[in-house]
Formats: structure tokens, sequence, C-alpha cells
């Protein structure tokens, strides 16, 4: 097949893969590759909503404090100012791509949500499903832009370097290192399909799925992680993974979020004996940060020998509940549940990865022509645990200036690539064992949420280290030896996405935000208020 030649190459149409597309697309010609079709995604599952300063009683400096607070010394100053700086512009960038937040008196026209660890109501939000309504707006942008071109069911396999162009030729470190390119399985032939490009963004998503039980939907395998590892970018404080507190018990409900915003309007945490127990951990109680409630939750079970704990949602009022949150009233009713009635069971789940790709503050990633945004890059916004609903807030304020960058590289610097060499199947055959790949993920996913989950020891994290070398080998024998398939692909991101946050996890002997090792329950500021940063040279 001829190889499809773009300047832009948008991997990921979550709402960092649009905005960057939106943003580039009067610059040149751009491509969007997106795994399934173009709004599954997390963006299209988020409900809180997302943060911004619009209210009259509160300001970028007090959602400066908050995001600081919440990050445990580890955010990156000046990513955070630019964030709280960019809110109000952001959403109004929104609105003006067709986003419809629903309107109330709190903020300038819209209702404001309330959410764990923010100091004032801040959270714009469209009922309570706001990724959902954020997507259709950015995709209905996107089909008005002639230079897009939208490649659904195509999953990137792994990026292209210069050296592959001129595998004969010695080229400088810096060259043969740039990105121009993209190897990408389309699902529906099978066939691996090699994109060119000047400028490459990696907006994949986070890695949920290497985790038994999750918020996420089956995208989030950390896809963007792994392939910007394998060409050597730097990846960062993997070790900060988000559990949500709140995802409904139910063994088919696959972990539905039950979005903080409901503990924003009342709802309180209890156990299953209906005693309240969040005041013994944090003067917020049920409105902690998400860290602490995670915790505290985790530990309440672990006494008691519990599956799950209450979220008493029966005091808000039933009339309104519908109207405030119809998405999970009707989930929850679905479930068996309605939440005006009776408590919801609820457990932690993994929800959200403050660690990725390390980026500038303006998306560069360390290699040449490769940018990152959304919830697969490191910007330091989040520190060692992201403030809810500051995700789609990062995800736009920085996409948008990676694209600002991008377009500067596309028109002044940028070689255009020239034939990539296909890619080389080698001996594949057809895999027949598919049972072995499910085994493999099964016993992964298990394993990181038993050993590496809210609470962690030495000795269980270097458990999993030890399990999770044996199967990259595993994995290893067989991706060369079998023909590849997205199961495949994604099992061979999700086994490297969990020895790297492992081996973070290792590195840091101290608790600090996200991460507890009960080894070191301590903060340790002396040696470790700094960024665990990982890459293929050192691991
Ligand atoms: P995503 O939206 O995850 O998009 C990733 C895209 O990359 C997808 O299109 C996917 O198909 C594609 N992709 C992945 N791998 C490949 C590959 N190899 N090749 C091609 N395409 C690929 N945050 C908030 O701020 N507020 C909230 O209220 C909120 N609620 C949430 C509720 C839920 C249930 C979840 C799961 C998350 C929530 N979050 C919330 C977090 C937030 O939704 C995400 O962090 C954010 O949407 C990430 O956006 P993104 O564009 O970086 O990635
Ligand atoms: C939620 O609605 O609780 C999710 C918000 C977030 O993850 O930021």
């Amino acid at each position: 097949m001829k190889t499809p030649k773009f300047d832009f190459l948008v991997i990921g149409s979550g709402i960092a893969g649009l905005t960057f597309a939106l943003k580039v697309a009067p610059y040149g010609s751009v491509a969007i590759v997106t795994k399934k079709n173009l709004a599954e995604s997390n963006t299209n599952y988020a409900q809180g909503g997302i943060a911004a300063v619009l209210g009259e009683d509160d300001s970028p400096d007090l959602h400066f404090a908050d995001t600081i607070k919440a990050g445990a010394g580890l955010c990156n100053e000046s990513a955070v100012r630019i964030l709280v700086d960019n809110g109000l512009a952001m959403v109004n960038q929104l609105i003006s791509f067709g986003v419809r937040f629903s309107a109330g008196e709190r903020g300038g026209g819209l209702d404001l949500g309330r959410e764990g660890g923010h100091s004032r109501r801040r959270i714009a939000h469209a009922k309570d499903s706001t990724g959902a309504e954020i997507e259709k707006a950015l995709i209905e942008s996107v089909k008005t832009h002639k230079s897009i071109t939208v490649f659904e069911s195509h999953m990137a396999v792994d990026l292209v370097t210069m050296a592959k162009l001129a595998p004969e030729k010695v080229l400088a470190a810096s060259t043969a290192d740039r990105i121009v390119g993209a190897y990408v399985l389309k699902g529906q032939t099978g066939e691996i399909v090699t994109f060119t490009a000047k400028a490459v963004l990696l907006a994949t998503g986070g890695v949920g799925k290497v985790f038994l039980y999750t918020s996420n939907p089956d995208i989030a395998s950390g896809d963007g992680v792994a392939m910007a590892y394998r060409v050597g970018a730097k990846i960062a404080n993997m070790e900060f993974i988000q559990f949500h507190p709140t995802c409904l018990y139910h063994p088919i409900a696959k972990s539905f979020l039950i979005s903080e915003a409901v503990r924003g309007e009342g709802a309180v945490l209890k156990l299953q004996n209906g005693e309240t127990f969040m005041e013994k951990y944090h003067e917020m109680a049920s409105l902690a940060p998400r860290d602490v409630v995670s915790k505290a939750i985790d530990r309440e079970m672990k006494k008691r020998g519990d599956d799950f704990v209450y979220l008493d949602t029966t005091m808000i009022s039933p009339e309104w509940f519908p109207e405030r949150f119809p998405h999970i009233y009707e989930t929850c009713k679905k479930f068996g549940y309605d939440p005006t009635r009776r408590m919801l069971p609820v457990a932690p789940a993994a929800h959200y990865t403050c660690g990725g790709v390390q980026t500038s503050i303006d998306g560069e990633t360390a290699i040449a022509g490769l940018y990152c945004a959304g919830e697969t890059a490191h910007t330091g916004v989040h520190g060692a645990n992201r403030l809810a609903s500051n995700s789609l807030l990062e995800a736009v304020v920085f996409a948008d200036r990676a694209a600002t960058s991008a377009v500067e590289l596309v028109k002044h610097g940028a070689p255009q690539p020239g034939p990539v060499p296909p890619w080389d199947p080698g001996s594949a055959v057809e895999e027949d064992e598919l049972v072995v790949i499910n085994h493999m993920w099964d016993e992964l996913r298990r394993l990181m949420w038993n050993y590496v989950g809210v609470a962690r020891t030495d000795k269980r994290l270097l458990r999993a280290k030890s399990r999770i070398g044996n199967l990259i080998r595993e994995i290893n024998e067989n991706y060369w030896q079998a023909t590849v398939t997205t199961d495949l692909l994604e099992l061979r991101n999700l086994a490297l996405n969990s020895k790297l946050i492992v081996e973070c996890a290792l590195r840091r002997k101290e608790s600090r935000g996200l991460h507890f090792n009960m080894d070191y329950a301590q903060t340790d500021d002396k040696n470790f208020k700094r960024d665990t940063v990982i890459s293929r040279d050192d691991v």
C-alpha cells in the first residue's frame, strides 16, 4: 500500500488529540489515527467536568494553591500557573466549538460543581456526561476541516525514526532519533501501514487497563507511553496511579464511576455498618483529596475484610438527583440500585495516570518531531496526585500549546520524510493460541492489582517485578513469531507499562501523594522531592 504522507500525524482522538488537530488544521494536512471509533476514549466517559476559574469568589491563585496542595510537593509550578491562568479561555474555546455546559447562576451563566480538594465550586459540566458532550462537539468541528483525514480502527504500533529511512547511513544521534511517522495496524485487514509526517502527536490516554479493576475503557492500554519509551523518550512518575474512590461495586458494572461531584452535592461515605469514617482521616471528610479517600477506604475494607463501603446518596433530593446526574441515576437503576432510595456499594478502582511521557510546557518530548499531550504526557501539572477535573483542562491547555509549537516546526524546520521501508513481518504466523494471550492479560492485571495497588510494600513490588519480567520474555517470544493483533500489541504495551510503574515505585523509597509504600510510610523531602525519570537506556 502507498505510504500515507501528512504534515501532522495525531495518534488518538480524545480531547487532547482533537484539540491539537483542530488547531493545526489551517497549517497543513492532518491525519488522526484512532484505535476504535472516533469517540471511544477516556474523554468520552468523563463525568464531573472541567475545572476552571469561573466563579466570582474564585481566582487563579486559589486554583493554583489547591492544585499544588493536592500534588504533594511535586507539581511543576510554571506548568500549574499556565494551567490555572488559561482555564477561562479554554472553557470559552470549548463553547466556541459547540460544547454546551449546564447553565446556572454560579459562574458567568454556568452551573459549577464541587469536587474533592477544591476550595471553591469551579467545575463546569454538562450534567454528568461532560466528556461525551466535549467529544461530540470536537468531532463535529473536525468534520468541518477538509485538511483533516480520520482513520478509525487504526492502531499505532510503533513510531518510525529517521534511522529507519536510511539504515545504511551513519546519522548524528539527534537526526537518527527524529520521529517521521508511525507503523499503524489497520484493524479491518490486519495490514501494517506506514504513515509519515513532519510532526507527530501522541495522545493515546492513560494506562488504567493495567489493573484488574479500573474506571477506564478498554482503549487505555498505555500505548503512547510504550511507543515513546521504545524510541528513547523520557518517562516520568509512573508510580503515581490515581485510584478513584467510588466505583460501583457490582459483578458486571465494570467499575462504573460514581462521580466525585455526587459527594460535592452532599453524599457521604459510610462503612457497611452505617457509620461514617472519613472524618478520622481528613478535615474535608468525604470531600478530601482522592488519594486520602482511596487510602482510607482501602484501609477500612482491609481491616474489616469487606469488599466495599457505601456511598450514601439518599440525602440528595430525589427530584433533583435524576436531573443533575441522569447518567449515574439510570445506570445505577439498571444494576438494581436506586440512588435516591438506597446506599450504593462502592470500591476504589484505577482511574488516572499522573505520570507519562515527559514534556516541556509546549508539549515537546526529548525526541525531535515527537509531541505529547493529555493523559499520556507528564507536564508536571499533577505532581504526586491529580486534583479532580484538572485533567480535561490540562489536556486542552497543553494540546493547544503543543499545536502552536508543532506548527512552528512544520513551517520552519521539519524535513519532509522520504520513503520508509515497509513493516517487516519476518516469519510471523497466525497465532492459534488465543488462550495464551488471554491468560497473560489476566495474570498481569491481577498481579498489578494485588501487588501494585493502593498500598504497596517492597516485597510485593519485587514479586511483581520478577513476574512481569517473565511475562515480558514470553510476550517477546510470541511477538516476533506471531502475526500482530490488537490484543497482542496491547498486551505487550500493558506489560511494558507495568514494568515502568513497578520500576518507578521501587525507586521511590517514601510515601507521597498516590504512592503509598507501607515500608516507608513517611514522606522524605530530603531525598525524594523530585520526579522519577526513566528511559530505555537505564531500565
Ligand atoms: P483519551 O480521551 O483517553 O483518548 C485517547 C485516544 O487514543 C482514544 O481515541 C484511543 O482510542 C486512542 N488510542 C489509544 N491507543 C492508540 C493507539 N495505539 N493507536 C491509535 N489510537 C490509540 N477528567 C476530568 O478532568 N474530569 C472528569 O470529570 C473526568 N471524569 C472521568 C471519568 C472517567 C470514567 C474516566 C475514565 C476518566 C475521567 N477523567 C476526568 C479523566 C479524563 O477523562 C482523561 O484524563 C482525559 O479524557 C484524557 O484525554 P486524552 O485525550 O489524553 O486521552
Ligand atoms: C469524577 O467525576 O469523579 C471524575 C473526575 C475526575 O477524574 O477528574
